[in-house]
């Protein structure tokens, strides 16, 4: 039985015990008391542009539907039929005019109301089920931030806004760098499973510890590549992220990793090689440019180009890199099991290359053929196996521990150095909170303790 005494003690200082990855009956609680409550992003809205296109996807374990709605705004309903059950979808995306369900017909429009079912006279005029209101349910909230339609299944709790915090400014540095203020998911959504925790990912993309062991291969591949051979500007790119894997100890060390309540981060931009995103002589960047500053202002745009962030989390389950237009949602299955969903954006009034050289980034690092992307889930799988051994029942989160600066005046705190484990153990914090229902644990390690 899972007391909150119990739960609370998975997470201490500098360590978290292995049930938190591992039990079903902690994933259980995961869904109803984290999944079940936070914002979760599900989507961008340029994925469902006319009326009727809809796309479904899951909140925790339960399915739904994203639907434009005629008047223009985004519905999330159930997809859950009120008859006896079933999905009234199965397709990943569509356009429907109205959604029937394959069982036994109940016909919905696309705001979930039931519209028509088979043979009425066959109910009983006080029990005839439009006359009940049923229909598709809507999720209790449902929001969208520039594109981004978030959703919770707790019908109160924060705001949106406060529920971002600081982050907001992530997905403002994303959608701001398209010159027409808007970007679109294009391409579709690519899909990969791993046989590990959820976590395991959220964690990762704010490792700065990593890369030199896991990726070592494509580090060594990429450094083995002629540069004065001609490749076009994608290719390069690829060569270029590949090689910054390896980047020496001093930069990853003087990175800034920081870190927002409930469980969000950010790193700061971690290349040293501008030729990566901002080549000041690679004449797309230069067209870019001068469309940045046409629409903006000299200034505005040199501000917003200024930007060097690199992945940002939002937990529990996004994980984006403005830059390149990339973004995955985090999709629990078990505790062992878990989808990752990629997106790749185009950046409105942007030359096309810049979303040739978005995908080429994404099939490097985060598509299923990707060199990058393959090793990092080889790593997932083996901390689930690892995890079941006996003989240590701790997973260490020390580094850095204690030296964690607090930064009172815009919400966020920064690891002491680049490699500090303190997006793990911010994560951790907000999954105690979460699941505990209680305020701030000592797990976050901070040199000045909270307020
Ligand atoms: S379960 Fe949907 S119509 Fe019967
Ligand atoms: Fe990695």
């Amino acid at each position: 039985m899972w007391t909150t005494e119990r739960i609370a003690d998975l997470v201490q200082p500098g360590r978290v015990h292995r049930d938190a990855y591992t039990d079903p009956a902690i994933f259980d609680l995961e869904m109803e008391r984290i999944f079940g409550r936070a914002w979760l992003l599900l989507g961008h809205d340029s994925q469902i542009p006319r009326a009727g296109d809809f796309a479904t996807t899951q909140m925790g374990r339960q399915p739904v539907l994203m639907v434009r709605q005629r008047g223009g705004g985004v519905s999330v309903l159930f997809n859950r039929c009120a008859h006896r059950g079933s999905t009234v979808c199965s397709a990943a995306k569509g356009t429907v005019t109205q959604f029937v369900c394959p069982y036994h017909g109940w016909t919905y429009g696309l705001d979930g109301a039931l519209v028509a079912v088979p043979s009425p006279a066959g109910y009983p005029e006080e029990r005839h089920p439009q006359q009940a209101g049923l229909g598709l349910a809507e999720v209790p909230r449902t929001e969208v931030y520039r594109g981004f339609v978030f959703a919770s299944l707790a019908a109160d709790g924060p705001s949106l806004g406060d529920f971002l915090g600081p982050l907001i400014s992530s997905f403002d540095d994303l959608v701001d760098r398209a010159p027409e203020g808007e970007v679109e998911v294009a391409g579709g959504v690519s899909r990969h499973a791993y046989d590990g925790n959820w976590k395991f990912v959220l964690e990762n993309h704010l490792d700065t510890i990593h890369p030199r062991y896991v990726h070592a291969s494509s580090i060594a591949a990429a450094n083995e590549q002629d540069d004065g051979r001609p490749t076009d500007g994608a290719g390069e790119v690829a060569v270029r992220q590949m090689r910054q894997n390896g980047a020496p100890n001093e930069l990853w060390e003087g990175i800034g990793l920081w870190v927002a309540g409930g469980g969000h981060g950010y790193m700061a931009d971690y290349h040293d090689d501008e030729k990566l995103v901002a080549a000041s002589d690679d004449p797309v960047h230069v067209e870019y440019q001068r469309r940045m500053e046409a629409a903006y202002g000299t200034a505005r745009a040199r501000e917003i180009l200024s930007v060097t962030r690199w992945n940002s989390i939002v937990f529990p389950n996004v994980s984006f890199m403005s830059q390149f237009g990339q973004l995955r949602i985090v999709r629990p299955i078990a505790a062992g099991r878990t989808v990752l969903d990629t997106y790749v954006f185009r950046l409105k009034g942007a030359p096309e290359e810049m979303f040739r050289r978005a995908v080429a980034f994404a099939n490097v690092v985060n598509g299923t053929g990707s060199p990058v992307l393959t090793d990092d889930l080889e790593v997932y799988e083996r901390l689930q196996t690892g995890l079941g051994a006996d003989g240590n029942a701790w997973v260490d989160t020390g580094r850095g521990f204690g030296r964690d600066v607090r930064d009172g005046d815009n919400g966020l705190d920064r690891g002491g150095t680049g490699t500090s484990e303190i997006a793990v153990r911010n994560q951790f914090r907000a999954w105690a909170e979460y699941m505990t229902g209680t305020g701030a644990t000592e797990a976050g390690g901070m040199a000045v303790a909270a307020e």
